[in-house]
């Protein structure tokens, strides 16, 4: 693929199958845990906690669940009402630390107003972070000596190679600095010597700074910000946000005017999603093996 062909030539748009892509890594990680299950160990186990009943989150975690039992991994759902405190759920934390049945440990996002977020990261056992979310597991994404990785921006990484995007002195522009999405992804960007623009709402001239992008990540959560002509053509643009509006799921970036632009852009449904829960799925795996020395 040609990076930086000139604005005359025709681009054609290459569209991500997430899901084809999640299964063919879910397929290898299947066959890990088969594996596993065959030499006489148990399947890893992961648990997820849900507090309160929004729709969306409910769905994501019956994706995440239904993941686990295709790939032969089992699960455990905690489902918390929306008036649960802090101190309950952080108990329930505790407990899952303590139970050397679960290997590792979700709590889907957002939480009810009276639950810190950041308190509940820092309650997960680092051993059992399938979220990564712990600020030991993020420390040790700083430091370059992680393994267990943001689901997300693994995910990312993961597409990035897949269509052997050349990251080495790219300039790479993500647009978010969330501790889920935009910090992770652009710390492994660099990691790979990607050169890195981490932009965020008060950036000045925001539209000329994604014009230099050969990869552009944007995990704003603001449907459509990202329009054509930001786009620079044959660039690699990775789209991350999902919210609905008039009843339709949009990402950051308008999908139909980067067509003929981007080289390569990932679609709001089937794109970054079904690559996220297969990086949850690895990263539970993982954190079984290591804690079992498997
Ligand atoms: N809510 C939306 N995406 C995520 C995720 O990747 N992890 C968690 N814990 N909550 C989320």
């Amino acid at each position: 693929m040609n990076p930086t062909p000139s604005e005359s030539q025709p681009i054609e748009t290459q569209v991500l199958d997430g899901l084809a892509l999640a299964n063919e890594i879910r397929a290898e990680l299947g066959e890990s845990v088969a594996k596993l299950v065959a030499e006489g160990h148990r399947a890893p186990c992961l648990a997820v906690i849900l507090v309160g009943d929004d729709p969306a989150s409910r769905s994501y975690i019956k994706g995440k669940q239904r993941a686990c039992a295709r790939i032969g991994m089992d699960s455990v759902e905690h489902m918390l009402p929306a008036s649960t405190s802090q101190d309950e759920l952080l108990e329930l934390i505790a407990q899952l630390n303590a139970d050397d049945a679960v290997d590792g440990i979700l709590v889907q996002l957002p939480l009810p107003a009276s639950i810190s977020p950041a308190a509940v990261a820092e309650a997960v056992d680092p051993a059992k972070d399938a979220d990564a979310l712990h600020p030991t597991t993020s420390g040790r994404l700083l430091a370059g000596t992680a393994d267990l990785i943001s689901c997300t921006p693994l995910g990312i990484m993961a597409v990035l190679d897949h269509y052997e995007i050349p990251l080495e002195g790219a300039n790479a522009v993500v647009i978010g600095r969330s501790n889920i999405v935009g910090k992770p992804v652009s710390l492994l960007l660099q990691q790979r010597n990607a050169t890195v623009s981490m932009c965020h709402s008060r950036t000045r001239d925001l539209a000329d700074v994604c014009r230099q992008a050969d990869i552009l990540v944007a995990a704003a959560g603001q449907p459509r910000m990202v329009k054509g002509d930001w786009i620079k053509p044959g660039a690699a643009v990775i789209d991350v946000g999902v919210s609905e509006v008039d009843g339709k799921l949009v990402g950051d970036v308008d999908f139909e005017a980067a067509q003929g632009r981007a080289a390569l852009i990932t679609p709001s449904r089937r794109g970054v999603g079904p690559m996220t829960i297969t990086m949850l799925l690895r990263n539970t795996l993982l954190a079984y093996r290591t804690r079992k020395g498997l």
